[in-house]
């Protein structure tokens, strides 16, 4: 029995928010976020627009282009580090949205590598016998931990008030990140299939905790009494911390090493890869795994110029659009491969 991707969509928020939109709002150019991310736009979401939401919206494309009714789900399986509220996680708030059966949701929470670990997690519950079709969903919205008061109507047109010299202050502190996310999602169908070679073939999953630090919200978490207060959020421990440099060292190192171990487990190379899907971080990051795997650009696609990072939603939204448009043929050799915040990260190889 293999696990299959029967179907695919995505979920994108309508306002479209280019770099030039952020250099009001921060020190930063359109050109410095190019040079160094790759990215030219994302989208954000609207006010009260959550993941769940953008999420469902994936989730309906994807059922309709597998063509499997609500009511023959057996489980989902949602992957986001930025959910509706800090719990229930969004698998109920996407039950409730859908009007899904009561079946059983799995909330899981490894950043960028969440799409990764949810398709290994569908694949053990498939080859476990005891679900044949699982909803696997990959969403962000990340704006909310964006610290700028008038940015979100700005940057979405709704405000037109100008930022004073104080925001722009205090956005520019944390300029290294805010210009890297986007919101969005991408949804996929996981079906159990007892002939044809297409489906899974290998997963390799890693955790290192040893530099949580590296990427990290430091506040509103239960390890403190309370849990958020006035303190926490004046000293912006809302906001992620990052250590750029060593994130994107850890992520040229571990995904090139992840993406050889499925593919030896399946006695290829990296060469015989038709197509590699990395995590949409950072466009260096893509190029650089890409040139250690000694892999042409044709065979590595990306789309972080037009997203910019949307987290947990990278993976399945790129693989929607290479479908889509036929860059992902039948047959075809596929790796999946990312690296984020805790440090998790790994590979997985598939025949589509
Ligand atoms: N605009 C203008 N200048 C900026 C900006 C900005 N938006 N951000 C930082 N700079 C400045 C810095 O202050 C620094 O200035 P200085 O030299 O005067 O000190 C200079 O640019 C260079 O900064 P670096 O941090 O060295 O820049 P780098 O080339 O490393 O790029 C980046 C930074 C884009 C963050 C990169 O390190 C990166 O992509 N890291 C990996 C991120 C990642 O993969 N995250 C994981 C996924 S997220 C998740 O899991 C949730």
């Amino acid at each position: 029995m293999r696990s299959v991707i029967t179907g695919t969509g995505i979920g994108i928020p309508k306002n479209l928010v280019p770099n030039e939109a952020l250099t009001p709002l921060m020190d930063t150019t359109d050109e410095w976020i190019r040079t160094r991310s790759g990215i030219e736009q994302r989208y954000y979401a609207d006010p009260g627009q959550g993941s769940a939401e953008l999420g469902s919206i994936a989730a309906e494309s994807a059922l309709q282009s597998a063509g499997l009714p609500k009511e023959d789900i057996d489980a989902v399986i949602f992957a986001t580090m930025t959910p509706d509220y800090l719990f229930p996680g969004n698998g109920p708030v996407l039950q409730e949205r859908m009007k899904l059966p009561e079946i059983p949701t799995f909330d899981i929470r490894q950043q960028c590598s969440g799409f990764l670990y949810g398709l290994d997690l569908a694949d053990s519950l498939i080859q476990s016998r005891k679900y044949r079709n699982i909803l696997l969903i990959g969403a962000e919205v990340h704006t909310p931990f964006m610290p700028w008061e008038n940015g979100w109507d700005t940057t979405i047109g709704l405000s037109t008030r100008a930022i004073t010299a104080e925001e722009r202050e205090i956005n520019t502190r944390y300029r290294d990140r805010l210009v890297l996310f986007g919101d969005g999602a991408g949804a996929v169908v996981v079906q159990a299939r007892d002939d044809g070679q297409s489906g899974f073939l290998s997963s390799r999953l890693f955790t290192n905790g040893s530099n949580i630090e590296a990427l990290y919200v430091k506040g509103v978490g239960f390890r403190q009494r309370p849990y958020v207060d006035g303190k926490q959020l004046e000293d912006r421990d809302s906001i992620p911390r990052m250590e750029g440099r060593e994130v994107f060292k850890q992520a040229v190192s571990r995904m090139p090493q992840a993406v050889r171990q499925v593919c030896a487990d399946r006695g290829v190379t990296p060469a015989d890869l038709d197509i590699l899907l990395i995590h949409q971080a950072n466009l260096r990051i893509v190029e650089a795994v890409a040139k250690q795997l000694a892999l042409p650009p044709e065979k590595v696609p990306h789309n972080i110029e037009r997203y910019a990072n949307t987290t947990a939603g990278t993976l399945p939204i790129l693989y929607h659009e290479c479908l889509s448009d036929g860059r992902i043929q039948p047959g075809m050799l596929v790796c999946f491969t990312a690296l984020g915040s805790g440090l998790h990260w790994g590979a997985v190889l598939y025949r589509v």
